[in-house]
């Protein structure tokens, strides 16, 4: 007999209307479970959230913790607690291979704690292949579901805590997008707040649109109305989310009300009363508009800072990138941007190493790096992933070619952001205070408007707000300074 339940659902009409209230009641019942678990152990059981991955996962994991907290369990940074679950990333090999050796690491502790529960979740769990490993060689694994249902961990919480077999529940699909779920924040000063899931972009590297289902963006009055909540429990700086917020809307129909531009949406975000500092990550450069320059330009609270991934500075592996711009198109936009809105710091993201890359192809990029002049990058290692077109391109580059192209990319980017960040040196900035320095506890660490760190003298009363702060010294990456 199979020992899996097994609810593969692709069945777009599951979703309730009043989803939120069913799985408030699944919160109600799962309390009972915990509850008698606590009785049980003699003590509160504990439950730990590992994430991995982007802004959009680490959000998800906020949702899961409320969850878990709600019906009982202590947070715990241990995984050793009774209950643990993985949220997945496949973006990157690497990021699988990971998450598989925290998970056999896990089974040792289950031996020792035979009740403890283990459940993996996330992008990786959307990959057929990367769940049959699980069901083959991870059997300890309790609960297994995908990014789609998400919205109901409450309910199949409490099927895994019923049942001691394996549980396995993966949608392929939704078009749905469940409101109004408990959920809690790391931080209590500022929070992610997703306008848009999934993506329709296709770049042909990518495994996102494959994990994460197409546009599906939230209704302006959803997105204002979550920001009000977090302000009037303390946040300061909201993070507006996805995958290309450029395209927000896009999924709407032409005469739906809800239709309106990102930048039409960052100004209704920026006009809630009491946030003081507005992000998001991440505008796609194919679509990226005047009107969003001068909405930046317009509104202070908006951050001083644009990621905008290059991925690669050669209009051929562009092209075969699938990012629908050129070399030119790119830099014209940050010449651009630089030109309306001088003070704001540009970042990236590079990928080296995509099938066909020459050691020329790898100059293009580094000439669009000195150009460019960003203030920081981040450079990435191709990673094949099975089911992206360019997983079937023939050209894949030699190992060696890579890490030569990519330790020569790294140095020029280096340099650049070294030479960025200095400019400020001697100036004074607005930060927004996240901690107390991890090394020195006389300091504490927070963030600039363009999102450079800054660590200067004060304590842990700080934490939470925006101070005006000298950046005496320049450390490549971070200022040190003082309060002004
Ligand atoms: N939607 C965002 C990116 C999300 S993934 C955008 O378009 O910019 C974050 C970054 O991971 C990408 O910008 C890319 O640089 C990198 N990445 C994605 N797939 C990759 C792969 N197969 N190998 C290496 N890096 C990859
Ligand atoms: Fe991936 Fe491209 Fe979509 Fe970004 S825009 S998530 S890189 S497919
Ligand atoms: Fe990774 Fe999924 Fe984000 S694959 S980068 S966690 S959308």
């Amino acid at each position: 007999m199979s020992k899996e339940i097994n609810i593969l659902n692709s069945n777009r009409s599951e979703v309730s209307d009043n989803e939120s209230l069913k799985q408030l009641e699944f919160i109600e019942k799962a309390k009972v479970y915990v509850s008698d678990l606590e009785k049980e152990l003699g003590r509160k059981p504990t439950a730990c959230v590992v994430t991995f991955g982007c802004q959009m996962n680490a959000r998800d994991s906020e949702k899961l913790l409320a969850i878990l907290k709600l019906v009982g369990y202590e947070e715990t940074e241990s995984e050793k607690a009774d209950f643990v679950i993985y949220n997945t990333c496949t973006v990157r090999d690497n990021a699988d291979q990971r998450v598989l050796g925290r998970l056999g690491a896990c089974s040792n502790h289950k031996k020792k704690n035979p009740h403890m529960k283990i459940a993996i979740c996330g992008c990786m769990m959307q990959e057929q292949s990367a769940v049959e490993k699980i069901q083959k060689s991870y059997r300890f694994v309790d609960l297994i579901f995908g990014t789609h249902n998400i919205y109901k961990f409450a309910e199949l919480l409490c099927t895994c805590l019923e049942s001691d077999r394996m549980i396995i529940d993966i949608w392929k699909e939704t078009d749905k997008i469940v409101e109004d779920l408990p959920v809690l924040r790391k931080y209590p000063f500022k929070s992610g707040v997703n306008i848009m899931f999934g993506c329709n972009n296709f770049c042909t590297y990518c495994i996102v649109p494959y994990v994460r289902g197409r546009e599906r963006s939230r209704s302006p009055k959803d997105i204002i109305r979550e920001c009000e909540k977090l302000v009037a429990d303390g946040v300061k700086e909201v993070m507006l989310l996805g995958q290309n917020v450029n395209s927000y809307s896009n999924d709407f129909a032409d005469n739906d009300p809800n239709k309106i531009t990102f930048p039409q949406l960052l100004e209704e975000v920026c006009k809630v009363e009491g946030l003081e500092r507005v992000r998001f990550m991440t505008p796609h450069p194919k679509d990226f508009s005047d009107e969003l320059l001068d909405v930046i330009g317009r509104n202070p609270k908006i951050a001083r800072h644009i990621h905008l991934p290059l991925q690669s500075g050669s209009t051929e592996i562009l092209r075969r990138m699938n990012r629908k711009y050129t070399k030119d198109q790119y830099l014209e936009l940050v010449d651009k941007i630089r030109n309306k809105l001088p003070d704001v710091a540009i970042t990236t993201d590079i990928i080296v190493g995509f099938p066909g890359e020459t050691p020329a192809d790898v100059d293009e990029t580094i000439d669009v790096v000195k150009k460019a002049q960003f203030d920081n990058a981040f450079t990435f290692i191709y990673s094949k992933r099975t089911g992206t077109p360019a997983a079937g391109f023939a050209d894949q580059v030699p190992e060696k070619e890579v890490k030569e192209n990519f330790d020569r990319l790294l140095k020029v980017v280096q340099e650049t952001a070294r030479v960025q960040s200095e400019k400020m040196t001697g100036m004074s900035a607005d930060v927004l205070v996240e901690s107390v320095n991890d090394q020195d506890a006389s300091l504490v660490t927070g963030r600039m408007s363009n999102n450079t760190l800054v660590h200067f003298p004060g304590d842990e009363s700080l934490i939470g707000e925006i101070v005006k702060v000298k950046l005496s010294e320049c450390h490549g990456f971070y200022f040190s300074g003082e309060r002004v």
